[in-house]
């Protein structure tokens, strides 16, 4: 079986971060979000995936080769954005070649047991004679998702992107993973369209979509707030417990690690600091003493001097936090910043890459 995983957005949701990593790259407990995806469709019997990309195409094709997870990996290039429908018609000819295929959106992390959506689509395609079944996934507030109006044979009714508040026809939503048959690229109107407002709807009045209904992990991580989220969910699973200590990682004495809590490979903590819960350290972190960081996400190379709290808030890659620093509530640090010695973010501080800062901000505000 093949999927194609859309993996072009540029996510601007996700900046300063997203400036300078695609989404995929993004990690999950030490691990790009990726990753976890291609692990999960291997798992599945997927042997080929089609990577769809265009932002930072050349990153992702260096990170991902042409084997991963015993699947063959190759590559749609796109000139300009094509959307999430465009993508698909652009690699039809790879897609068109041999029957069904998965379509992924590749910023969602997720346990969805993709061999349980291709049976169910299976089960629809002969009873029905369907193209596409959709994931679906229950959640309290659905109106900035695409939502479902699903009938008893889980047929879709009405598919509505991101309807008014109060006007969801269900609290099921999209889960951005699909099992599809090749007519679906007939569907899709032209080279740049959204598959979820352009085919969605008009697959669903035709009568030729149905639902699978997935409970478990699933988290779109397209804000910093749900990026964050997803970090601690794998947390809660991996390192709730015990921590998580990665190789050649020096830890002072005093220093105390509360779960959960993750630190990579090769990281130095300085005497006295703590460290949890809900942390994630990446490789090649360096803390000095008496420092406290909670809640918070440090990416790799990232340098915290002595006497520092960290709360809430993600330090981007190879960024530097001076000492006596206080950094909290949804604060972020693109890579490679660089923030003075006594500087206090109290909320939604946004710093660009490699943007140094030497005073202190009390308010949300972007660093440019
Ligand atoms: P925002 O800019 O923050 O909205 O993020 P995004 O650009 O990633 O858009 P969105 O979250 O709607 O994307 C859903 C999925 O589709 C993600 O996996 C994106 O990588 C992917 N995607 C979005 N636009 C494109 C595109 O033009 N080409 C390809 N290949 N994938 C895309």
């Amino acid at each position: 079986l093949k999927a194609i995983i859309l993996a072009g957005g540029f996510g601007t949701r996700l900046r300063p971060l997203s400036c300078t990593r695609p989404k995929q790259l993004f990690p999950i407990a030490n691990r790009p979000l990726l990753d976890w995806i291609l692990e999960g469709l291997s798992k599945s019997g997927v042997t080929e995936v089609i990577l769809a990309v265009n932002y930072m195409a050349d990153v992702l094709q260096r990170y991902f080769g042409n084997y991963r997870y015993e699947m063959k990996i190759m590559y749609s290039r796109e000139t300009k954005p094509l959307g999430t429908g465009g993508p698909i018609k652009n690699a039809e000819k790879i897609l068109k070649a041999d029957g069904k295929f998965f379509i992924l959106n590749g910023d969602v992390l997720t346990n969805i047991q993709y061999s349980n959506l291709e049976k169910n689509h299976a089960k629809y395609r002969k009873k029905y004679n369907s193209t596409l079944t959709i994931t679906l996934y229950e959640v309290e507030d659905p109106s900035r998702f695409g939502v479902v109006e699903i009938g008893p044979t889980n047929r879709i009714y009405r598919f509505v992107e991101k309807p008014k508040l109060g006007e969801e026809p269900s609290k099921l939503i999209n889960a951005g993973a699909y099992l599809t048959e090749p007519e679906i690229i007939d569907y899709i109107p032209s080279d740049k369209c959204s598959i979820e407002r352009d085919v969605f709807p008009s697959l669903a009045q035709k009568g030729k979509m149905y639902g699978f209904k997935h409970e478990g992990l699933w988290i779109d991580i397209g804000k910093p707030d749900d990026f964050v989220k997803a970090n601690f969910s794998v947390m809660d699973i991996i390192a709730k417990d015990k921590p998580k200590i990665g190789i050649d990682t020096q830890l002072s004495s005093g220093v105390k690690i509360i779960p959960p809590a993750i630190v990579g490979n090769e990281v130095k903590v300085g005497q006295g600091t703590h460290i949890g819960p809900y942390v994630t350290i990446g490789d090649n972190v360096s803390i000095g003493n008496g420092c406290k960081i909670s809640h918070s996400i440090l990416f790799n190379n990232s340098w915290v001097d002595s006497y520092s709290s960290i709360n809430g808030a993600i330090v981007g890659e190879g960024a530097v936090v001076g000492q006596w620093v206080k950094i909290e509530n949804n604060c972020i640090l693109g890579d490679y910043a660089v923030i003075s010695d006594n500087v206090t973010f109290t909320k939604g501080v946004s710093v660009c890459p490699s943007k140094e800062v030497g005073e202190s901000i009390l308010e949300p505000k972007q660093v440019m």
